[in-house]
């Protein structure tokens, strides 16, 4: 059979391959990885996997990779991003420094809200050149399908400005995007002392206009779900809160997402299982009956070490102990302005490894087909399996571990998205 091309003579494929939904417990160990592996693609998927003199046999390729030494694998997927913003925050962080916590930032009107002011300040065109620089970063350290949120605008006009940079984004870039509704993200100036009629707004004008926007998108068109988030923590919404616009967002089809026990467990999580979320977010503050709760859910563990690495903390969500009760654990960057301006998955993946002590083929799982699970698109990417999107990279290491052993580089040397070198 003929195809576009042939990836062929790793020293290992990593195929990542879970037919069935998540991996979880003990499946998390194992990687799936093909010793002298090749990847045979055509037309943007997937044809086959297997070893490197099988699939000579089997195709001739109009193009090839050479592979040899290196570790093939599934392009990363970033499953929890507040990519598309305006401005910085080297300020705070410097703050922080000095002393200043994240949680005293924010309530003084700096943190979110500081993001705020500089977001609705900028033109679509500026948000989405300053995001792009940010996509191409991600992309050369091997991300190639991210989850953006909005959540810098809270109000309408700047809400959808960032959604629209979200699907501009997605259409220019060969990064692709998954779009995520955070108007719950902090409460607005305007509505200061007035949570309540804020969410108000939020259910009643907003998340209609929000699902309108999607309908006529380029999401709806390519079978890409809208996500409805909120930030449920002391400072931002209530679970009360949470639940109202998660109930509101599920009536109007969309998918659900929750950060939750970021810094306290204010009840967050339990509203986010009960509503059938499709993955929460953060969890450092999730104790043992919520990670049982977890493990019980068909909800994805989103866990998130770039944050308390960068905030200085040595408090990090206990993902061990969520792996080990069968939980479906993911990792993301949650690249943002505030918590952690970082765009490397594979520098989530070394911290977790050692101050989560997840091992480095659960780190790598939970950075593709978890995470492809926790954005709805776990039959679409985030494992080289026959069908599948052909988005894989070439990595400069002879073995899949290297990839949390090392850091602070980029042992990516060649990403290839929906087929083609990119
Ligand atoms: O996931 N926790 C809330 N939202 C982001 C931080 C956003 C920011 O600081 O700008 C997070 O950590
Ligand atoms: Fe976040």
């Amino acid at each position: 059979m003929k195809v576009d091309l042939l990836v062929h003579s790793a020293a290992q494929l990593v195929t990542c391959a879970s037919p069935g939904g998540p991996r979880r417990g003990p499946a998390m160990r194992d990687v799936g990885a093909i010793p002298g592996g090749a990847v045979a693609v055509h037309e943007g998927r997937v044809v086959a996997v297997g070893p490197t003199a099988e699939l000579r046999q089997r195709f001739q390729p109009a193009e090839t990779i050479d592979a040899t030494g290196a570790v093939v694998c599934p392009g990363f997927v970033d499953p929890h991003t507040h990519v598309v913003y305006a401005g910085d925050r080297a300020d705070e962080f410097e703050r922080r420094i000095g002393g200043a916590t994240y949680l005293e930032i924010m309530a003084a009107g700096g943190g979110i809200l500081s993001t705020v002011r500089a977001t609705r300040a900028a033109t679509l065109g500026q948000l989405v050149a300053e995001s792009r620089a940010r996509l191409d970063q991600m992309l050369r350290l091997g991300t190639t399908t991210a989850e953006a949120k909005t959540g810098y605008g809270l109000d309408l006009a700047t809400e959808l400005r960032q959604l629209e940079a979200i699907a501009a984004l997605d259409e220019a870039h060969a990064l692709d995007l998954v779009p995520t509704f955070l108007g719950a993200h902090a409460l607005p100036p305007e509505y200061a002392g007035r949570p309540d009629a804020y969410i108000d707004m939020v259910v009643e004008e907003m998340l209609p206009a929000a699902a309108a926007w999607h309908r006529r998108s380029r999401f709806t068109q390519r079978g890409v779900p809208l996500f409805v988030d909120v930030f449920c923590e002391r400072g931002a919404f209530d679970a009360t809160q949470s639940r109202r616009v998660l109930e509101a967002g599920r009536a109007l089809g969309m998918a659900l997402k929750a950060h939750v026990d970021e810094f306290a467990d204010i009840g967050g999580l339990e509203v986010a299982l009960e509503l059938g979320a499709t993955s929460v977010d953060h969890l450092d503050a999730t104790g043992p009956e919520g990670i049982a709760r977890l493990a019980a859910s068909d909800t994805v563990a989103v866990v998130i070490p770039t944050v308390p690495f960068n905030l200085g903390s040595a408090h990090f969500a206990d993902a061990r102990a969520m792996v080990d009760a069968g939980a479906a654990v993911a990792l993301t960057t949650d690249i943002n302005p505030g918590s952690a301006p970082c765009p490397s998955l594979p520098l989530a993946m070394a911290i977790a490894c050692r101050y989560q002590r997840l091992l480095p083929a659960e780190a790598l799982v939970a950075a593709t087909i978890n995470a492809a699970h926790a954005i709805g698109l776990g039959g679409r990417v985030g494992s080289l399996e026959p069908g599948k999107d052909a988005d894989l990279l070439v990595i400069d290491a002879p073995d899949y571990r290297h990839l949390a052993y090392q850091f602070g580089g980029n042992l990516v040397r060649t990403v290839v998205k929906h087929g083609r070198i990119v």
